[in-house]
């Protein structure tokens, strides 16, 4: 598939797109936001258009699109345990009018925690966004490692995870329960009732490509199972468990909202854990 594209491109040159025609706020969110954030954070460090770039948890892949037609990057392979990366021709078409993505995207369906090193070149840069509190905890260690494994020497590896578990809308459930912190205050039943009585239209920026996949009732389940599937990591741990992995500490930024913590909370998980809603964490080799 990869060297059909590779040969459409050498001749026709890349498809022609205008994000004029962007109407999905998710696909805007992605190809615009998440793709500056990580333009800003690797850019500085790594020469996007000549790095040899690996999307760990690429979802559906809208950011790499936007990494390459906005920020000039070559070579991104994006590996996920889901296929979601397999709709981006379509939302490439739908979204921009563009009628075949650019060979510089390749894409992998992986067994989870199944080894990556050893299977390809090593790569300049590693970005993982919104992916590292969805891993099973006793697969993080090893997926680390294996990441680090995947690294050139002197090569970068950008982490972004928000919202992190404890903070106020940390169970992801935000867009069918605005209540703060409600998943530290209530029992799954109650929390799975609030879901099951939504009705109406839900927060489009928070609605990816797999909704029409799964209809209304579906997509509340899968929703609330990937809430039930947290890892519950904090910030703290997160830099504990990949510099334990070899990666050594270039920067960080942690955010935090601004938000009483209700009375039942107090003193049960330390402050910082309460409001600490965002890492970005840029590691080296
Ligand atoms: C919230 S989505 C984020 C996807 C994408 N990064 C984005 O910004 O849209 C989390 C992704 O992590 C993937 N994921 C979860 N566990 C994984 C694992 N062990 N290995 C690779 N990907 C994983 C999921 O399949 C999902 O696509």
């Amino acid at each position: 598939m990869n060297w059909s594209l590779r040969l459409q491109e050498r001749v026709w040159g890349l498809a022609p797109w205008d994000a004029g025609r962007i109407t999905d706020e998710w696909f805007r969110a992605h190809f615009e936001y998440a793709a500056d954030v990580v333009q800003h954070w690797m850019g500085n460090v790594l020469d996007l258009p000549t790095a040899r770039l690996l999307n760990f948890g690429c979802g559906d892949g809208i950011t790499d699109l936007a990494l390459v037609l906005r920020h000039g990057a070559t070579a991104i392979h994006g590996v996920d345990i889901r296929r979601e990366y397999a709709k981006l021709p379509r939302i490439a078409r739908e979204q921009l009018g563009m009628s075949r993505i650019p060979a510089a995207l390749t894409f992998e369906t992986i067994t989870p925690s199944a080894p990556l090193a050893g299977k390809r070149p090593l790569v300049d840069g590693i970005m993982s966004w919104s992916t590292f509190e969805h891993v099973q905890r006793d697969q993080l260690a090893p997926i680390f490692h294996d990441l680090y494994a995947c690294l050139r020497p002197g090569g970068y590896f950008f982490i972004q995870i928000e919202p992190l578990f404890y903070s106020p809308y940390g169970s992801h459930l935000r867009r069918y329960d605005d209540v703060p912190w409600h998943h530290l205050l209530a029992t799954e039943e109650e929390l799975w009732s609030v879901i099951q009585a939504h009705d109406g239209p839900i927060d489009a920026a928070e609605t990816d490509f797999g909704f029409a996949d799964f209809g209304v009732d579906g997509y509340k389940k899968f929703v609330f199972n990937e809430y039930r599937a947290l890892n519950r990591l904090t910030a703290d741990e997160l830099v504990a468990i990949t510099t334990g992995a070899g990666f050594k500490l270039v920067r960080q930024e942690r955010r935090s909202l601004d938000m009483p913590i209700p009375v039942a909370l107090r003193g049960k998980y330390p402050d910082d854990w309460l409001l600490n809603n965002e890492i970005f964490l840029l590691l080296s080799k």
